[in-house]
C-alpha cells in the first residue's frame, strides 16, 4: 500500500514542476511604471510648446513579447526653468485623447470639451475632466535623452489611480 502512495507522489511532483513551469508567464505581471526613452531633447520645441510623442514599450503577454509597440502618447513641453514637463495625451473625464488648440495655448478634449492649460491644469469651470490631465515624470539621461515613467491612470476618477 505504501508502495503505490509512494509511486503517486513520485509521478505527481514532476507533473505539478512542468504545469508550474507552463503557467509561470501567467503569474508574470508587467512593471507598474516603466523607464521609457521617448525622443531627444533636440525633437521637443524650443520655445515652450507643446509637442505630441507616441510611446512605445516592449510588451509580454502570456509567452510572448513584442518589440517597440505603442502603448501611449504623452505631451512634452520645455517649461521656463529649463526642465521637460510630460504629460498623458489620455483625457482624465473618460479616456479620449486630448488635442492641442491651433494656437498651441491650450489643450482640449473633443469628447466632451474639457480643457486644459500647458500645465495640463484644468481651466474652464464647465469642462466634465474630474482632474488635471496626468503628469509623468522625465529623466533626462546623457545630456539628451528624454525618458519617461510612463503609465496610465483610472479615467472618471478625481484621484491618479494607476490602471
Ligand atoms: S473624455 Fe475628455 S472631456 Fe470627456
Amino acid at each position: 500500500m505504501s508502495a503505490i502512495v509512494l509511486g503517486a507522489v513520485a509521478s505527481i511532483v514532476p507533473v505539478a514542476a512542468g504545469v508550474t513551469a507552463l503557467l509561470d508567464p501567467l503569474r508574470k505581471k508587467e512593471t507598474a511604471s516603466a523607464q521609457v526613452f521617448v525622443t531627444r531633447l533636440s525633437a521637443v520645441p524650443e520655445d515652450g510648446s507643446p509637442k505630441k510623442f507616441t510611446v512605445e514599450m516592449d510588451r509580454v503577454d502570456a509567452w510572448a513579447t513584442y518589440s517597440n509597440t505603442p502603448v501611449g502618447a504623452v505631451y512634452l513641453r520645455r517649461t521656463e526653468s529649463g526642465d521637460v514637463a510630460a504629460l498623458n495625451v489620455v483625457c482624465p473625464h473618460a479616456g479620449c485623447f486630448v488635442g492641442l488648440a491651433e494656437d498651441k495655448a491650450r489643450f482640449g478634449c473633443p469628447c466632451h470639451n474639457s480643457s486644459f492649460d500647458l500645465d495640463g491644469v484644468v481651466n474652464d469651470p464647465s469642462s466634465p475632466s474630474p482632474r488635471d490631465m496626468d503628469s509623468l515624470a522625465v529623466d533626462v539621461r546623457n545630456g539628451d535623452e528624454i525618458w519617461v515613467a510612463f503609465r496610465n491612470f483610472l479615467p472618471g476618477r478625481h484621484d491618479k489611480t494607476p490602471v
